[in-house]
């Protein structure tokens, strides 16, 4: 799927979706001074540091109070702060899960109370309270990473057969299954053909997830695939979904014996071109690729519709159809993706600002992944 702004869908559309959620933005309603909390899942991934700070400054640019908390993973510890949130007075709330399927209760309550809620980044599941969705195409995500994998190996024009191994992210973040059928639909073609191989058979969303999106659970299972698997046999490339389960990953190679800059250094994808993996992709050391997505511009969608629904305004959507979260198709505003490595990490992310060149060179490369 691709999408374009002016794929845009809006009014009646849009309209009718949000009055089957049973909340109406129309003339009858109470006029909103626009408190918004906003529940991150953690503070040990850098895209959420950097949003949760982006989003209280624009909403306190236009004048809204905010309430901005992490959860630190801790599923129960969200669900006190989303109440202390709606006992505080928010009228909005921004969410970003750390559990997709335990906040029905909290935001039942919150509904009741008339609070407009927006699923960030990660969808809600197993609740009709849940108004909107801003995230990226999250499918398109899997699929940036393996066609890098297809690219890298040249599958096209080599037979192999390729060793790889699949890894996903936590089982408790609806992104996780987007990512990873994106990544496995992609490579189904070449695994048919025989071209790759997983030796390990693991191929199933729970037997390959991460707990908590946690680099050092990456680190213990990747070193147990190598250990039981690939005494014998070489490992070429590993299907990653984030950058701090990348590096956990690599690390593993590393004390595998693999050696980083080699050209046997199996090819590592990630995603959220967080400077350490930049770093390695820029140097050839380590991780191959990440998937950036602007998360400036994903803040900037949740303010906006904030700021339409203060004003009387539906949110403007550009996808209806995609992200049913057991109750409803919850309306999305969804941004793209972008794949990155050694060939356009300056122009993607220097140029662009989101990274400096210093932060890159800088990052450290340590082991808390
Ligand atoms: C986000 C990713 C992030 C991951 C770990 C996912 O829900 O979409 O961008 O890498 O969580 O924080």
């Amino acid at each position: 799927m691709h999408l374009s702004r002016r794929g845009l869908l809006s009014g009646s559309a849009g309209v009718a979706a949000v009055s089957l959620a049973g909340c109406s933005a129309g003339e009858d309603s109470v006029q909103l001074s626009g408190f918004t909390g906003i529940a991150m899942p953690a503070t040990d991934s850098d895209r959420w540091v950097i949003e949760g700070e982006v989003m209280e400054q624009l909403l306190k640019d236009k004048g809204y109070q905010t309430v901005l908390e992490y959860a630190e993973n801790n599923a129960d510890d969200q669900i006190a702060q989303i109440q202390s949130m709606v006992d505080q007075g928010a009228e909005f709330l921004i969410i970003g899960a750390v559990d997709n399927t335990s906040l029905g209760q909290v935001l039942l309550q919150a509904k009741n109370q008339g609070v407009y809620i927006i699923a960030y980044d990660r969808l809600i599941l197993e609740t009709p309270d849940v108004d909107y969705y801003a995230s990226f195409d999250n499918n398109q995500v899997g699929v940036l990473q393996a066609e890098h994998i297809i690219k890298k190996l040249d599958l096209e024009n080599q037979d192999g057969p390729f060793n790889i191994e699949l890894f996903s992210g936590s089982l408790t973040d609806s992104n996780s299954e987007y990512f990873f059928q994106g990544g496995l639909d992609t490579l189904e073609r070449y695994i048919y053909e025989d071209k790759i191989r997983i030796l390990s058979g693991q191929t199933e969303q729970d037997v390959t997830a991460t707990k908590d999106w946690n680099g050092v659970v990456a680190m213990d299972r990747m070193t147990e695939l190598l250990e039981t698997y690939y005494e014998d046999d070489p490992l070429h490339a590993v299907l990653s979904p984030y950058d701090g389960i990348s590096r956990g990953i690599v690390a593993a190679l590393k004390e595998g014996g693999y050696n980083p800059g080699a050209d046997d250094f199996p090819i590592v994808t990630g995603q959220d071109a967080e400077a350490r993996s930049v770093r390695a992709i820029k140097e050839g050391n380590g991780q191959t690729q990440t998937v950036f997505k602007d998360t400036r511009d994903l803040a900037d969608i949740a303010v906006s519709m904030v700021e339409a629904i203060v004003a009387g305004r539906t949110p403007e959507v550009n996808d209806l159809g995609t992200y049913e979260n057991g109750f409803k198709h919850v309306p999305a505003y969804l941004l793209e993706p972008v794949n990155v490595d050694a060939s356009n990490y300056v122009e993607i992310l220097i140029d662009s600002e989101y990274l400096t060149a210093e932060e890159i060179d800088n990052a450290e490369e340590d082991l808390e992944f």
